[in-house]
């Protein structure tokens, strides 16, 4: 009787123990994927270990994490787009990271330099347009600026990351002075004013505003896998896809990632979240879940993404892509891109 009691303490104590001693993560992440909840609940099943999640725009969780300073409660940043993951690694709120798992999972250019940041999922930059109204549709990058396309192309604002990133990468392929008469060009061929998301890019194809839209592929993909409103099946069939500049410098790459917070409280579980998100698993959920690219080569990507087809990627170096934004910046300014 004695040790039956005895053994059935040490059970509670060992399953309790784990998940207390693993304790918790807090996660400040600016992804705006309600299916990203799957990745966090199926680390916790894992690991046991809990996440706290601070959820905000990716500038103010940089601002928020500044002012907590050494005190800050992160321990992960997760965002979208390079040039973010830049700014935090230069404003000091990231620390390196020496993990054999993240080192032999990732290619190496969606290593930050000094392993502050890591790719995890990537999506292109890519032109769709209206097959019934556009026999040539562009096929490069450059091509935008071309006033064959006068009047019909849409694109979101300067104000948004993906705009500032593909004119960095334009800056850093062709060089400052080419990037300024691509951006001006592009600005005369605009359709209307920039404005909304990527999604409200491919509804202008379908209202008939816009002939060509530049938006991101997962866009797109999610269309094609569920119900976007404006953007039905049959919609969709007159939409045509190009992925831009093959045979030159692929298609402009942007992706989703993460690092360690400077500060991490959590640390270990920190550096176990970043593996996590490398494994199989997690990297399957993005393509599945959100319609990326995983970041790991050899990952099964989902239907909806495997429907646009294979292509040739930009391999451009995104951390010097990423310091190109101020530049980027200044000319949207000069040219009046919005
Ligand atoms: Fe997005």
């Amino acid at each position: 009787m004695t040790s039956t009691r005895i053994i059935a303490a040490t059970l509670a104590a060992s399953c309790a123990l784990p998940a207390y001693a693993n304790g918790e993560l807090n996660l400040y992440s600016s992804r705006h994927y309600d299916t990203d909840e799957r990745l966090y609940s199926e680390f916790t099943e894992a690991t046991g270990i809990t996440i706290n999640r601070i959820e905000g725009n990716a500038d103010e969780l940089l601002t928020r994490m500044e002012a907590e300073g050494a005190n800050s409660p992160a321990d992960i940043l997760l965002t979208v787009d390079t040039s973010r993951l830049e700014r935090a690694k230069e404003m000091g709120l990231l620390q390196s990271v020496d993990s054999d798992v993240l080192e032999s999972r990732l290619p190496s250019y969606l290593q930050d330099a000094d392993n502050q940041w890591f790719g995890f999922s990537q999506r292109a930059r890519i032109f769709f347009y209206d097959k019934t109204d556009v026999e040539n549709p562009p096929l490069d990058y450059v091509s935008l600026a071309d006033p064959a396309y006068e009047g019909q192309l849409c694109h979101r604002s300067s104000s948004n990351v993906y705009s500032q990133t593909l004119l960095a990468a334009v800056i850093e392929n062709h060089g400052e002075e080419a990037a300024k008469n691509w951006a001006q060009g592009v600005v005369n061929n605009f359709a209307r004013a920039p404005q909304g998301g990527d999604t409200d890019q491919l509804r202008g194809l379908v209202s008939g505003e816009c002939d060509v839209s530049i938006s991101n592929t997962y866009y797109f993909a999610r269309a094609l896998r569920k119900d976007v409103d404006g953007l039905d099946k049959e919609a969709l069939e007159n939409i045509g896809w190009v992925f831009p500049a093959q045979g030159a410098e692929g298609a402009h790459m942007n992706l989703s990632g993460g690092g360690v917070a400077a500060n991490a409280p959590n640390r270990d579980n920190a550096v176990l979240f970043l593996e996590y998100l490398a494994s199989d698993q997690a990297q399957e959920y993005f393509s599945a879940g959100n319609d990326e690219y995983p970041g790991v080569p050899g990952v099964a990507l989902s239907p909806s993404v495997a429907a646009l087809g294979f292509f040739q990627t930009d391999n451009v170096d995104l951390s010097k892509v990423a310091k190109n934004v101020p530049t980027a910046q200044r000319i949207f300014n000069e040219v009046g891109w919005d």
